[in-house]
């Protein structure tokens, strides 16, 4: 099922998440919701309070990436509880976008490589050391977790750029070409 995405604005958006537990209720459907919710918009990554829901869950396939970025071949998660175990000091700039900020492009500053903990939709707990354009998708995501979004990351300058877009994002007439729920609307 397509869920609406929560678009920049939206209170949920800026809370930090709670934990899932392991009797939440269709956590694996949750899951595939938000994996069919990300690809119908064209997304690489997907985070739970993206979708309304303020929760530590996240999904990301990078696979899309892969002629530009041969470290997302494959990079497919569903991330539960995750938590950073490392993050290099070393860091680089590149271009993100958000399916919570249509239209909006900036360059970000994110670690290089990560090293990470989370539980699968199975409850399997894992520790993956990721790098590139992959750790940089979970650091966006992961983001998202922390009421954050990658805007806030920017020069207050930048941000000034963006602020009709932003603007229109909220009232709810920024061009969108899926489901979304602007706060007004
Ligand atoms: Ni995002």
């Amino acid at each position: 099922m397509i869920l609406p995405v929560y678009l920049y604005g939206q209170p949920v958006l800026r809370k930090e998440a709670e934990e899932v537990t392991k009797d939440y209720p269709e956590l694996k459907q949750l899951i595939a919701n938000m994996f069919e919710t990300m690809y119908k918009a064209d997304g690489v990554g997907l985070a739970a309070p993206q979708v309304g829901l303020s929760l530590r869950l996240l999904v990301i396939d990078g696979d899309v990436l892969k002629d530009d970025f041969p470290e997302c071949a494959g990079f497919k998660r569903a991330m539960i509880n995750p938590v950073f175990l490392e993050k290099s000091a070393d860091t680089d700039s590149m271009e993100e976008g958000c399916l919570s900020l249509p239209g909006v492009h900036e360059k970000v500053s994110r670690s290089k490589s990560i090293r990470i903990q989370y539980f699968d939709a199975d409850w399997q707990a894992h520790e993956e050391t990721i790098s590139g354009f992959a750790a940089r998708i979970v650091q966006h995501e992961c983001e998202h977790l922390t009421g954050h979004v990658f805007i806030d990351n920017v020069s207050a300058i930048r941000r000034q750029l963006n602020k009709s877009k932003l603007n229109s994002i909220i009232k709810g007439t920024a061009r969108c070409s899926y489901r979304a729920k602007a706060v007004g609307k």
